[in-house]
């Protein structure tokens, strides 16, 4: 298990290129298996999430192949309707599957978040909504069987703008007999890019990135080449390094109305934000202040996956801050590890009291999850002294060559095998 061993204190200067976007890129290779005709999916990051679709398409009997960067699949030969466990648990965005499997076999069976023991992770509007397109749904030995003769167009309300959820209706009507309707559809901007996907493969979508999607069915789709957007999480991670550190941090191919959120709450630090086309410099002297509230929201309020680097942000900044984390409630375990550092922060279910001091200090820290591990490594850069962030298999999930990049801006990161 690699570690990274960080000497803060560094400020941050340079530009940086978005890879493409993680959460775009596994909705588009479980897209893949849509079609027998090979697909293309430009500039996939060297990311393990990446790897692990890939295994699972694998495992359906298709042809993946990585080139320069590039991923083709073939699916004519995929065969198998079923995901092992032992993959479920490797990657929960597995549950995308369900709706391009539906589409490919009229036959989907995956293993049961709960079976595999990775936490709770409901997915009721995603079995709720394939049961309106005329799917039915069993559970047994810790497997979700779909099943349908035919998938038929239907209106769908979604209570909630379940990303996942919103993704495999879309997965799942592209094909179906007519028309289908979603209201409520979460607005994230990778969804629009699993439209325009959908759309080069022949595929009749319409509406992403507001809340209601149309989806008219089309009896074939076919192969295509597709160059999926950069990653604005990626992209807000690197500007939240830049404002703890303090420098100039510019990053490139992600547009400022996809963070405007983020952009918003970092010039509310003080930070000095210029944006011009698909570049986006920040600017960070002094000490900062902190944001007196930061509430996580589906897009386009601020992302759940920035929260942890924001809040360690706030950590180091002049004043108080009340962070709010809506979307997943567990979402707060990393702030034990923030405290090893100095931080001064006090969790109360879903509300993170943060009270900023003037330096954090070097630790021995563990990265539990992909975007709290992000924020470890931000917090150690901006820290006093030596850190060292071990475990980094979920920084992986979501960060290629994260190290690299960061030393690229001047910081000070090692990767040490342990
Ligand atoms: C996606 C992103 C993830 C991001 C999240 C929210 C991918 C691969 N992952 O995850 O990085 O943090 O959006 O922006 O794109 N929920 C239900 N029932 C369901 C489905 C969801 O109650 O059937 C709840 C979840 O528990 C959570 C909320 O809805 O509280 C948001 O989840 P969702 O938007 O579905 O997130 P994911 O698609 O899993």
């Amino acid at each position: 298990m690699d570690k990274f061993v960080i000497e803060g204190g560094r400020h941050l200067y340079g530009s940086v290129r978005a890879a493409s976007a993680k959460n775009a890129v596994l909705p588009i290779f479980a897209a893949s298996v849509l079609t027998e005709e090979p697909v293309t999916i430009r500039e996939v990051p060297a990311i393990s999430d990446a790897l692990c679709m890939a295994q699972i398409l694998r495992e359906l009997g298709a042809d993946v192949r990585f080139h320069d960067g590039d991923v083709t699949i073939d699916s004519a030969d995929a065969h198998s309707h079923a995901i092992s466990c032992a993959l479920t648990k490797e990657l929960r965005s597995s549950v995308f599957m369900l709706g391009s499997l539906l589409t490919r076999f009229h036959r989907a069976r995956i293993a049961y978040p709960g079976g595999c023991d990775i936490g709770l992770r409901p997915i009721d509007l995603h079995l709720n909504a394939l049961k309106r397109l005329g799917v039915d749904i069993a559970e047994r030995d810790g497997y979700i069987l779909c099943s349908c003769d035919k998938l038929r167009g239907a209106e769908i309300l979604l209570d909630f703008p379940s990303v996942g959820a919103t993704e495999n209706i879309l997965l799942a009507s592209v094909k179906a007999e007519g028309k289908t309707v979603l209201q409520g559809a979460a607005k994230e901007p990778e969804i629009v890019d699993l439209q325009n996907f959908l759309n080069a493969m022949g595929a009749k979508v319409a509406g992403a990135g507001t809340d209601a999607i149309t989806i008219e069915g089309v009896r074939k789709l076919h192969g295509t080449v597709y160059l999926p957007q950069k990653d604005r999480i990626e992209a807000g991670t690197f500007l939240i390094a830049g404002a703890i550190c303090g420098g100039e941090v510019e990053v490139c191919g992600v547009r400022a109305e996809n963070i405007s959120s983020l952009l918003h709450k970092l010039r509310e630090n003080g930070c000095k934000i210029h944006v011009k086309n698909d570049k986006i410099k920040l600017e960070s002297f002094g000490r900062l202040k902190c944001n007196r509230r930061i509430e996580t929201m589906p897009f386009p309020g601020f992302p759940t996956d920035l929260q942890a680097q924001a809040t360690a942000l706030n950590c180091t900044c002049d004043g108080g801050a009340l962070v709010v984390e809506n979307l997943f409630e567990t979402r707060f375990k990393y702030v034990p590890e923030l405290q090893k550092m100095g931080a001064d922060v006090e969790v109360k279910g879903r509300n993170a009291f943060v009270r900023g001091v003037p330096k954090l200090h070097g630790a021995s820290v563990v990265a539990g999850d992909l975007r709290g591990g992000a924020a470890l490594v931000l917090a150690a850069l901006g820290a006093e002294g030596r850190s060292e962030v071990l475990d980094l298999s979920h920084i992986d999930r979501g960060y290629s060559d994260l190290q690299s990049k960061l030393k690229n801006l001047g910081a000070e990161i090692k990767r040490v095998r342990v």
